[in-house]
């Protein structure tokens, strides 16, 4: 056999495995077989040498023909390959818009969380600003600039929790005053939202962990009136009602005076029921004009600046919002409690 008549068979040979190649890569692979460098068509190439110049000029023309005609039915061989990957892939793969998506547990805010949240929208929209304070702190800042002093009775009103470095577990947000007070320069509103601790005998109405938002204001002229009137405001969109309050006096050593805020029952609407105890009222929360005391340990001259605060306890208010009967439901992480807000 002639090297021409070779070369054509090697063509029709390299054409016949390339048109059953069935992937790309086998495709590249037949490729090799034929016109890599250990190629068939390199092989026979070798035998040139032996051929005139003329000769070696028409056999190398077709040789390089050859080549051509390899490469591009390989090309070919590509598309049809590429084009039959998609019909394929579009007869079997369905995308439908409208299928729906597997169902998946969905969680939930805490329902003291929830109710945090609303209280910070209700306050920001009244420009207030949220403050934050750590929940270990110094005795400073929970008690002595709260007019706590050394011996005061009132240390033993809250039991607490001391850390072995002599600071403590912070037993009201009323801390994040203190700290209002050393970083804020009047007039200035802030709410306080945190975790408090006490040193409590756990029971159906005490905890050892729970929830307050503290609010100050401080300012020229602030008085027991914008007191009442953001209580009233703040109460009536959290209760979705226009809600009827009342202070009686109360103590605590930072405020004077000192007051216990009392709403309107709202299951009787002050007629007497035993959500009340008969009395009509319910003892909702502790507040009073900030003590001049107080402003001066934060910095702050007590006969230009006057404020307000008051301290509202989160795990009550949810316990009037959907009757639950026991604070300890909040701290339990049992789902079937939580689940339902
Ligand atoms: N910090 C007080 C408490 O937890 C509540 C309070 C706050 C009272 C602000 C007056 C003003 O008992």
């Amino acid at each position: 056999m002639n090297l021409q008549n070779e070369i054509e068979s090697i063509i029709k040979e390299a054409k016949s495995s390339l048109s059953s190649c069935q992937a790309e890569d086998q495709l590249d692979a037949t490729k090799n077989l034929f016109i890599g460098k250990k190629g068939k068509l390199t092989q026979v190439l070798k035998g040139i040498a032996s051929l005139t110049v003329e000769e070696k000029k028409t056999i190398g023309k077709f040789a390089n023909e050859a080549q051509a005609e390899i490469e591009s039915f390989l090309e070919e061989q590509r598309t049809r390959l590429k084009e039959s990957y998609y019909s394929e892939s579009l007869k079997s793969e369905v995308f439908d818009a409208l299928r729906p998506i597997a169902s998946s547990e969905r969680g939930s805010l805490h329902p003291i969380t929830q109710i945090q949240y609303e209280i910070e929208d209700i306050f920001t929209s009244m420009g207030f600003s949220i403050m934050d304070g750590p929940e270990v702190e110094t005795d400073e800042n929970n008690f002595a600039a709260l007019n706590f002093t050394d011996d005061h009775p009132a240390r033993d009103m809250q039991d607490t929790f001391y850390t072995v470095d002599g600071n403590l577990l912070r037993t009201h947000t009323s801390a994040i005053q203190v700290r209002a007070l050393k970083n804020l320069k009047p007039p200035f509103r802030i709410i306080a939202p945190g975790r408090v601790f006490r040193y409590e005998e756990v029971d159906a109405s005490h905890e050892n962990t729970f929830y307050q938002v503290e609010g100050m204001v401080v300012g020229e002229g602030i008085s027991i009136a914008h007191l009442i009137y953001t209580m009233e405001t703040l109460l009536s969109r959290i209760f979705r009602k226009t809600v009827k309050t009342r202070l009686r006096p109360g103590y605590f050593p930072f405020v004077e005076p000192g007051f216990e805020l009392d709403i309107q029952c709202l299951v009787c609407e002050g007629k007497g029921c035993s959500v009340c105890k008969h009395s009509g009222w319910l003892e909702l929360l502790p507040c009073g004009l900030v003590h001049p005391n107080v402003l001066s340990a934060g910095g702050h001259d007590p006969k230009r600046w006057t404020g307000f605060a008051f301290g509202l306890g989160l795990d009550r208010l949810v316990m009037m919002r959907y009757g639950i009967h026991d604070i300890r439901y909040f701290q339990s992480g049992n789902l079937r409690f939580l689940k339902q807000f």
